[in-house]
């Protein structure tokens, strides 16, 4: 775009007043850069336990014939998110204090088949030798007052890098198809919405989640069935 010459254009004077280069000071340099590597750090973490997970499904599939992951997704936290759990919290916003009190920096989402084949999965994760199981919250066994059903693991493992081996931590979270569906949705009806202040809202949700699990467990059972009996079922 072109600008006239004219030295009352407001515009112009305010270009020309804006100085060449901003400089930022060293420190928040250094900071941005030591938050960076951190989350560089998390980004591998979830790439070592994300491939412990294939492996396991790749052997499972051989051996069974069926898959137990369906799918794997994962994400690094937002730096948005970060800082506001930590002032939820009323924790420090430093590096050290994400690190030290935050788990779910790194998270991977595991999607599984049926309902057995979460306990499976985690079991044959957590036994690994260089995996650390720091926390576990199993909310099929208890759901959430909400309906929420989900299997939340915290691990920690060995990550290698040029000069050092850093132990990591990892939220692993386990759900069946349709507990992710369920709690997919649940998300996205609640999302940026402040509060839901509605008992039926509420309700309804439950009703959901209460039927999806019926139905887990519907599903479990045939497959049970079928595996009893031999019958093989035509492609
Ligand atoms: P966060 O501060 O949300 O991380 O909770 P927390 O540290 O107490 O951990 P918790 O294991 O209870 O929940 C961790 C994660 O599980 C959340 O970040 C969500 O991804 C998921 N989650 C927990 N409760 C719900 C729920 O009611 N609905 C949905 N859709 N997801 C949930
Ligand atoms: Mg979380």
């Amino acid at each position: 775009m072109y600008i006239s010459n004219n030295p009352n254009n407001e515009l112009e004077q305010s270009i020309v007043q804006v100085p060449d280069l901003v400089q930022i000071p060293d420190e928040i340099h250094e900071m941005a850069q030591k938050f960076q590597e951190a989350m560089m750090m998390y980004t591998c973490a979830i790439r070592e336990v994300k491939t412990k997970l294939e492996v396991l499904n790749d052997e499972l599939s051989v051996k069974n014939r069926r898959n137990p992951i369906e799918m794997i997704k994962s994400r690094v936290k937002k730096p948005k998110s970060i800082v506001e759990k930590l002032k939820r919290r009323g924790l420090p916003l430093t590096l050290e204090s994400i690190v030290k009190n935050l788990d779910d920096v790194a998270g991977i989402r595991v999607i599984c088949s049926f309902l057995d084949d979460i306990y499976e999965v985690a079991d044959m994760l957590t036994r690994q030798d260089d995996v650390k199981l720091v926390a576990v919250k199993d909310y099929i066994k208890k759901p959430k007052e909400n309906g929420y059903r989900s299997y939340h693991l915290i691990v920690e493992i060995p990550v290698f890098f040029s000069d050092k081996k850093q132990p990591m931590r990892v939220e692993v979270q386990i759900r069946t198809i349709a507990m992710d569906f369920w709690a997919s949705l649940d998300h996205q009806l609640k999302y940026k919405k402040e509060f839901i202040d509605s008992e039926d809202v509420e309700r309804q949700l439950k009703e959901c989640a209460d039927v999806i699990a019926g139905t887990d467990m519907q599903m479990l059972a045939i497959r049970k069935n079928i595996e009893s009996k031999g019958i093989e079922v035509r492609k």
